[in-house]
């Protein structure tokens, strides 16, 4: 796993649990809120924003991601996620898949429930063997 130190991802959380009070989840009530930290050293909050057809619907972590892309980074050194459920709510596949495209095996990932408790792992323990630019040779 990549180091980040313990001051840093208490930072991150702090930041995911501000970002999390920005969720626009009038359907599920449940607040998601995500801090992406890219190599450059700027961090990129992420809240989910539903939608009425509920399919176009946006993860938290998806939101940091895309919107640190668009900032210009592509290099990232963990991610911390916080939820108001009760306990950690780790990754949907997507996001899983979407991260994978941008960030190491090795990035830490770190997910609270609303208690504040986390459970530090990394992107390859939750995406064993993923499918990634290499996979399409040339073209990737
Ligand atoms: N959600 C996230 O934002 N991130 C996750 O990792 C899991 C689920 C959101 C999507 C939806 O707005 C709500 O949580 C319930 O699924």
């Amino acid at each position: 796993m990549k180091r980040l130190s313990k001051r840093t991802l208490e930072r991150m959380l702090k930041k995911a649990i501000e970002a999390s009070e920005k969720a626009y989840a009038p359907y599920s009530g449940f607040q998601v809120g995500a801090c992406l930290r890219a190599s450059s050293g700027k961090e990129y909050g992420g809240c989910n924003i539903e939608n009425a057809a509920f399919t176009p619907t946006t993860c938290a972590e998806r939101t940091a991601l895309f919107t640190a892309v668009f900032a210009g980074e592509r290099e990232f050194d963990g991610i911390a996620i916080a939820c108001s459920g009760e306990r950690p709510a780790f990754p949907c596949g997507v996001c899983r898949q979407a991260l994978s495209e941008f960030c190491s095996p090795e990035m830490p990932v770190y997910c609270c429930g609303k208690d504040g408790i986390g459970e530090l792992m990394t992107l390859g323990d939750l995406l064993p063997k993923s499918f990634g630019p290499s996979d399409l040779g040339e073209r990737g």
